[in-house]
């Protein structure tokens, strides 16, 4: 049986879509979950509508593609008509926000928690306006006050999405933790970069974007074992970083992650991959003799 339970909501499955991917209206997020998506999460919605960054924002590389889109949205006061048609799709909606400092965080979570969604994803790989360049997902202190500031207004689970472009991944997390998140979600991208070699110029018109996709999946699947191996990290982890088919999704689970979101894949593979990596899930642990994904979370750890 693939239903199963994390942060006290129940997901039909295990699989479920990832922030930025085929989410920007109600609609799409409606289509992923007739598709087999077990939980959307919502594209990152901030305190003000969001044009975007300059075109191309998004190109194939070697393994996977980069993204430069700038987080592109129609500001939380416009979106809660989207999270209303998502709720239509049956599985649980997690409204994924960003803010340029804490009390942008907070004034986000709050609105996108009275929509009614099921748990709020703080997406911590933006800019910092607070402090200094670096991202607040790469600030410890910075994870820790926006989590708790956070935690302190909504009463619905905070799940803290981590950034791998740390020295540490486990500190950012075991921040979170003491913070109050409900849970951790590991990964999201990694910046990278292209340039053409005839015009001499960068492909992205905003010269560096984040990678995805297969090439990231070792890079997110350590740092799912990683957080899973440290006595600190008492909270669910929730995998994400090129999984593509059922045993990329294994992978996960072995390592730790007790739920895990698919976002390039349904790019190469249309919204079908839901349906074929809960297919391959299913016949596994059939094979395996288990009767849930609980009894695989953790079982590639070293005892
Ligand atoms: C086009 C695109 C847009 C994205 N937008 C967001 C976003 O708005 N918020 C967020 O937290 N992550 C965003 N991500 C990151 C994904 O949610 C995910 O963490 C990352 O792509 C790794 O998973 P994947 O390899 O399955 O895509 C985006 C990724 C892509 C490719």
């Amino acid at each position: 049986m693939l239903r199963t339970s994390v942060t006290g909501i129940t997901f039909p499955n295990p699989v479920i879509l990832a922030s930025g991917i085929r989410d920007e209206t109600g609609h799409s997020m409606v289509r992923m979950a007739q598709f087999g998506a077990g939980g959307v999460v919502t594209k990152s919605v901030g305190p003000v509508p969001r044009p975007g960054n300059d075109l191309p924002a998004l190109v194939e590389v070697e393994g996977g593609m980069l993204n430069s889109m700038g987080l592109p949205n129609p500001g939380v006061d416009h979106y809660g008509e989207e999270v209303e048609v998502a709720k239509g799709a049956g599985v649980p909606i997690i409204g994924s926000v960003f803010g340029p400092d804490t009390d942008g965080f907070v004034a986000v979570a709050e609105k996108m928690a009275s929509y009614g969604v099921d748990a709020i994803e703080l997406n911590l790989s933006c800019p910092n306006a607070q402090g200094t360049a670096i991202s607040f997902g790469q600030d410890p202190d910075a994870v820790k006050q926006v989590t708790s500031a956070v935690k302190a207004k909504v009463d619905i689970p905070v799940w803290v999405k981590l950034t791998p472009m740390v020295v540490n991944i486990v500190d950012i997390g075991k921040a979170a933790v003491e913070a109050g998140a409900d849970a951790i979600v590991a990964t999201n991208t990694l910046m990278g970069m292209t340039i053409d070699v005839w015009s001499q110029k960068p492909v992205l018109a905003n010269t560096t974007g984040g990678l995805s996709g297969p090439a990231l999946k070792p890079v997110a699947l350590r740092c799912v074992w990683q957080l899973a191996s440290s006595p600190d990290i008492t909270v669910p982890i929730i995998g994400v970083g090129g999984i593509t088919d059922w045993k990329d999704a294994v992978e996960f689970f072995l390592a730790g992650a007790s739920l895990v979101s698919v976002g390039t894949a349904v790019y190469y593979e249309g919204p079908e991959v839901f349906g074929k990596i809960n297919e391959g899930l299913q016949d596994y642990l059939d094979r395996k003799g288990c009767e849930s994904i609980d009894q695989i979370i953790g079982k590639g750890m070293v005892e």
